[in-house]
Formats: structure tokens, C-alpha cells, sequence
């Protein structure tokens, strides 16, 4: 791909300068439902099995246009082909990027139609791979399905290799095979692992060691613990108790396991749950399940890969996303999901933006002279009410809200759902519309911006839908500000530090290190 233009280099950041000057600053979209009785319409859309409402968020038609060039100008539309045919995108890496592959499955569109796959050298070559894969994956958790002896799935796994298994399974709970337990241990803290290996029996559990690297510090520990339980407890038959889901089949079968699915390098941690690192939530929905969650996330890819962007819901979330933080100056963002099931979302969520687009530096490794990633953060409604949502309606920052709630219950309990749906509602216009017929305390300023999503019910198909839009909406800001949103290197410091630290802790050696961190060691000693 040829040098891209840096976004503060183009027309049409200098023409968002001047359009926020003008008339982005005290923008308030009260006014403009009054102007405009289009408004609701022309800033909300559907797209497959989500429908968004982007109305009440400050923004006009002018400053979605500017935004649209900048996006052209910036070459978005060649970047993300890019990505799609195979190119390497994530370049500080070396690797393509091709998440998109793993779900690249003839589908239906709902409507009884069959959706087209995406074709070409790169795809071509990799498609018989990942279909052997997919089939052998879904074998065996069929076969888990099956197996009454296993009660419990403990997957091992941190960042991408726990957070979207752990988000989906919590999220399609409603899907799942009655009288199978799931846990997911992440922390290195003895505490989480402790805690489920209580819970457990060996002839019973399934292991299931995830990490693309199989290498992850605190995988490797808690992995190297359960193994010695197992054994402890006279566990027999090692091979058919861990199962290793990874891209370095080597270092798994040095662990001793002989079960292992893999994946390829061109798939990132945080993009795996597509992958290999799906087989807990292939457990619990079963293989149609499964296949009905790629199938969700495919149609979203074929939407972002297709639509013209004015039309393309990724596309107009991720401008929106520029238009505020570079903008507005706004740096965080509240998901608020009205579905208990999607209560792990804003975790999961955190770790795809923040760790995507939380870079300084531009491709060419140049200084930034803009912001990228908001915080993002979030609780469930309607607890996010009775907590952080004072702050949001009355304090002193803009934090834009995202609401998702469900047109059908999963459950049938009278009342519950309309009462829920009553608040994501209420909440949404309350901060859009704010209240001045009280003063002081009871003020409330209102204009306050919130994107509203609607899903029609809590399945896999939705989910796969939903989580794919988060992925691509995340691609596009990072493509828009010229960062490379596939790799993490501000994650290895801390690991590296913490290799020497550790010895450190057992002989209270101080030496070279600052003044607040040897007292902080020797806050520990002698215990170590
Ligand atoms: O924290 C960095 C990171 O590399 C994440 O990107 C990744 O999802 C996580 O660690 C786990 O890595 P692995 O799957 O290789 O154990």
C-alpha cells in the first residue's frame, strides 16, 4: 500500500477545524430535531441484525461529510481492502490481518438469501486450513457436549484468550447446554484459580489452555497449577483433560498435551474468538450455534467491506469516534449494555479499543500530534444508574454514552423487560433533553450525546454481528489517525520489568532500582 496522508494533513481536518469553530462547539441537537424533522432518520440505520440510532449525538450532516472525506482522504477505503485481501496491515509485525477469514463461511442473511464469501489468492489459500480447523473444533466440542463425564470446562487464558470466550458465553448463557459449568481463570492471582479448583473434580473437568503464544507468564502458571493438581488429586489420563488452543503447537505438546487446535498468526489475541480460542463457547452453544455466530459477524463483514461509507455503520461509528475525541475533546466513552447477559461487553470491549488504538505513534513510528483511543468503560444498565450515571448527566465532562438493549427477553418474567427498556430509554432522552425548569442542583444541562443500539434478541447470530461492528468500527478510527491498531507493544515493559522484580522479591536486592519502588519491594520482605 502506497504512504497514506497523516489526518491532520488533510483538507478536510482543517475544514473540521473550522466546521467545529463554527458551529461544532455549542452544536445542540435539541435544536436541530427542532430544524430538521429528518434528523431521527437520517442519522440512524440498520445494518445486519443491529439497528443504531446516531441521532442524538452532536453532530450534523455537514460534519458527517467532512468526516466521510476524511476518511477517503485519509485512504480508508484502500486500507481496509487492504486488510481484507491479506495485506500486511499490522505492519510492526510483519502480518496480515485476517480475522475476517475465520468466518468466511457461506451463510444465510435471515431473509433466505445465502451470503457471498470473500474470494482471492490470499483467502483462497487459507480458506481449506481454517475449514479443517473450524470442522475439527467443532467436532470435538460436540463430542464434550456429549460426554456426560465432563461437568466443567476451566479455559486458561488471558486478555484474547479469555475475555471474548468468557463476554460470549456469559452473553448466550440462554444457549447453552444445560449441565456443563464454565469457569475462565485469567489472573495470575492464586485466589481465581484456588477458588474454581474447589469447585472441581478431575475425572470431570476439561482443561482448556489458551494462549496464542503459549508463552503468557501467567497462562504458563496457572496452566503448570492445574496440571499439578490434576495430578495430585490422582487425576489419570492427562491427554484427555487438556486440550490446548494456541499457533504454537510445539510448546503445547512440551506442556504434554496431545490435544491442540491452532490457529495462524494473522489472527490477534484480541480477535481470536473466532478462532481456535472460541471452543469454550463451541461447547456451550454446539456447532450450529457456533456456526451461527461466524455467520452474524461474516454478514457485519461483508456490510463494512460493501456499503458505501455513508451508509456503513462501522464506518459512521468510527468517524464519530474521531469527530469526538479530536473534536470535541471528549476521552471516554460509556458502553452501557441493557442485557445482563452482555454484563462482560465493556471488559471485553476495553481490551479490543484501548489496546488497539491506544498508540502515540503513527506507522511510521512519528510522534502523534492528536489524541487516539477514549477510555472506554461501562457497566450494565440499570445498575449504571444507581452509580456513575450522576456524573454523566450532571458533572463537568461529556462522556457519550452507548446503549444496547434487546427487543426480545430471553427470559419470562412479567414486567422485567419492559421496565428495563422504559430506563435505557429514559436515560437516553434525559441526557438529550436535560431538565431547566428546576435550578442549582436540579439543573440538568441536557445535550448530553448517546448512541442507542437495538438488537432484536440475545443469539449467537446477533452477537457475532455485534462484536464484529465493534471490530471494524475500532479499524476505522485507528486507520483515520494512521496508527497501527493490531499490535500491543506497550504491553511488554511491564512484563520485562516484572521478570526482574520477581527474583528481586526473594533477595531483597535493591540495586538500580528508583527510590518509590525498592520501598515498595521492601514492603514485601521478608515475606518472600
Ligand atoms: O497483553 C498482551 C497480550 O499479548 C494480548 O494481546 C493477548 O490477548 C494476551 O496478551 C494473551 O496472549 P496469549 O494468547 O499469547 O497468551
Amino acid at each position: 500500500m502506497k504512504q497514506r496522508l497523516r489526518c491532520d494533513e488533510t483538507p478536510a481536518w482543517t475544514q473540521l477545524l473550522s466546521h467545529f469553530d463554527q458551529h461544532g462547539r455549542h452544536f445542540d441537537v435539541r435544536a436541530d430535531f427542532e430544524r430538521d424533522p429528518d434528523r431521527f432518520s437520517r442519522f440512524s440505520q440498520s445494518a445486519p441484525h443491529v439497528f443504531a440510532d446516531l441521532s442524538k449525538n452532536r453532530i450534523d450532516a455537514q460534519a458527517e461529510a467532512l468526516l466521510m472525506q476524511l476518511a477517503r482522504e485519509t485512504g480508508l477505503e484502500a486500507h481496509r481492502d487492504a486488510m481484507l485481501a491479506g495485506e500486511p496491515v499490522n505492519s510492526t509485525e510483519g502480518r496480515a490481518v485476517m480475522h475476517h477469514l475465520l468466518r468466511n463461511q457461506p451463510c444465510s442473511d435471515g431473509q433466505g438469501g445465502s451470503l457471498p464469501v470473500f474470494r482471492g489468492a490470499v483467502a483462497d489459500a487459507a480458506m481449506p486450513d481454517v475449514n479443517a480447523t473450524l470442522r475439527d473444533m467443532l467436532t470435538f466440542a460436540e463430542r464434550v457436549r456429549a460426554d456426560a463425564q465432563i461437568t466443567d470446562i476451566v479455559n486458561i487464558g488471558i486478555g484474547g484468550s479469555d475475555l471474548g470466550p468468557q463476554m460470549a458465553v456469559v452473553a448466550l448463557q440462554a444457549h447453552a447446554l444445560p449441565g456443563k459449568r464454565f469457569h475462565f481463570v485469567s489472573n495470575v492471582d492464586g485466589d481465581e484459580l484456588g477458588e474454581v479448583l474447589e469447585q472441581i473434580k478431575p475425572a470431570h473437568t476439561l482443561f482448556l489452555v489458551a494462549s496464542k503464544t503459549f508463552t503468557t507468564r501467567e497462562t504458563m502458571t496457572n496452566a503448570h497449577s492445574a496440571r499439578r493438581w490434576f495430578l495430585e488429586q490422582g487425576g489419570a489420563d492427562l491427554a484427555r483433560h487438556f486440550v490446548a488452543l494456541t499457533t504454537n503447537l510445539e510448546a503445547a505438546q512440551a506442556f504434554g498435551i496431545r490435544t491442540t487446535f491452532g490457529f495462524r498468526d494473522w489472527v490477534g489475541g484480541r480477535y481470536s474468538m473466532w478462532s481456535a480460542i472460541g471452543l469454550p463457547l463451541a461447547i456451550a452453544i454446539g456447532a450450529e450455534g457456533f456456526r451461527a455466530l461466524l455467520g452474524g459477524a461474516h454478514a457485519m463483514d461483508l456490510h463494512f467491506a460493501h456499503t458505501p461509507l455513508e451508509r456503513n455503520l462501522p464506518v459512521r461509528l468510527g468517524l464519530l469516534d474521531v469527530w469526538y475525541r479530536n473534536f470535541h475533546g471528549f476521552a471516554s466513552r460509556s458502553v452501557a449494555p441493557y442485557h445482563h447477559g452482555l454484563r462482560r461487553l465493556p471488559a471485553y470491549l476495553q481490551q479490543l479499543e484501548m489496546e488497539s488504538n491506544g498508540k502515540r505513534v503513527d506507522l511510521q513510528g512519528r510522534a502523534l500530534g492528536y489524541s487516539t483511543s477514549p477510555v472506554v468503560w461501562g457497566e450494565p444498565g440499570t445498575n449504571g444508574q444507581h452509580a456513575f450515571f450522576q456524573m454523566i448527566h450532571q458533572g463537568t465532562d461529556i462522556v457519550p454514552v452507548e446503549f444496547i438493549a434487546v427487543r426480545e427477553p430471553a427470559h419470562d418474567l412479567p414486567g422485567h423487560h419492559a421496565q428495563l427498556v422504559a430506563n435505557a430509554l429514559a436515560q437516553a432522552q434525559a441526557l438529550l433533553q436535560g431538565r431547566s425548569d428546576a435550578g442549582g442542583h436540579r439543573h440538568f444541562p441536557g445535550n448530553r450525546p448517546s448512541t442507542f443500539f437495538v438488537l432484536e434478541r440475545m443469539d449467537p447470530t446477533t452477537l457475532g454481528a455485534l462484536v464484529a461492528l465493534y471490530e471494524h468500527r475500532v479499524f476505522v478510527s485507528g486507520s483515520v489517525w494512521g496508527i497501527n491498531s493490531f499490535d500491543q507493544w506497550g504491553v511488554e515493559l511491564g512484563k520485562q520489568l516484572a521478570q526482574d522484580i520477581q527474583p528481586r522479591l526473594a533477595t531483597g536486592d535493591v540495586r538500580g532500582l528508583d527510590a518509590s519502588t525498592a520501598g515498595l519491594l521492601r514492603q514485601f520482605r521478608p515475606r518472600f
